[in-house]
């Protein structure tokens, strides 16, 4: 699938041409552009019409400030208590593999080497930087909330990506920022009762770094996908 950097024209367009992209232009969005995605995006359904999302939207110097802190203590190797693990451990089959691909493919194309292991902790410590992005998003939620409520949560980032890229920017859904809480916290000041679900990047791809060429691999429909008739 080649690169879309213009405007999706339909929902299949949309849902065909969102990649996560991990290397952003420094292009601003225009600020009516964005509060008009998020203006949209209050059209997601929820469970029972709960609406468990608090989305924290950093541009400009609020966004410097707070990755620049958190870019400073991943250098002195601090770390912070993650909010909760990023996959199930061990891994089963077939999403070992999946993980395992993915992973694969992007330090491919990246000519990262296997053994070369500083340079792939800098490839993901660009997570940190919201991969060069002018707009970085942390989605917090309250502590109480059921599994159902991260389903919602999940259906939210997935109308605010495909919004997106309807005014022709992409995004990167980031669990990463999990890693950060306290840091997070500092800059979004967001009450004790809430946590951090999951981070975003939004704005232009730049259409010139490989990175931003890889069209991840799905599983075959048959595999994922019975038809009952
Ligand atoms: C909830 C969620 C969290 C993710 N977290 C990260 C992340 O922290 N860093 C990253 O580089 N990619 C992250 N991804 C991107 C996935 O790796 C990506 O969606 C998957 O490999 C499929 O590729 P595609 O989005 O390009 O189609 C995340 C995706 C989702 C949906």
């Amino acid at each position: 699938m080649k690169l879309d950097t213009g405007k999706s024209a339909s929902v299949s367009d949309a849902v065909a041409s969102r990649i996560t992209v991990r290397d952003f232009l420094p292009k601003p969005v225009d600020p009516d552009v964005l509060r008009e995605i998020f203006e949209k995006a209050r059209r997601t359904p929820s469970g029972g019409n709960l609406q468990p999302w608090n989305v924290h939207v950093f541009t400009g110097e609020k966004l410097d400030d707070f990755r620049n802190e958190v870019v400073g203590k991943l250098m002195k190797g601090q770390s912070e208590q993650d909010t909760f693990p990023p996959y199930p451990a061990p891994l089963w089959e077939p999403q070992r593999s999946w993980r395992y691909k993915l992973g694969e493919d992007m330090y491919n194309l990246l000519d990262i080497p296997k053994d070369d292991k500083p340079a792939r902790m800098r490839q993901v410590g660009k997570n940190f930087l919201f991969f060069g992005a002018p707009v970085g998003i942390i989605i917090v939620g309250d502590k109480r909330l059921e599994v159902p409520q991260y389903y919602d949560i999940g259906i939210y980032l997935q109308t605010v990506m495909l919004l997106a890229r309807e005014a022709g920017l992409h995004t990167a859904p980031q669990g990463a920022w999990r890693a950060f809480p306290d840091t997070a916290k500092k800059h979004t000041n967001h009450p004790d009762e809430h946590h951090v679900l999951v981070g975003m990047s939004l704005g232009y791809v730049n259409a010139d770094a490989p990175v931003n060429s890889l069209y991840a691999d799905r599983a075959e429909l048959d595999e994922l996908v019975k038809f009952h008739k």
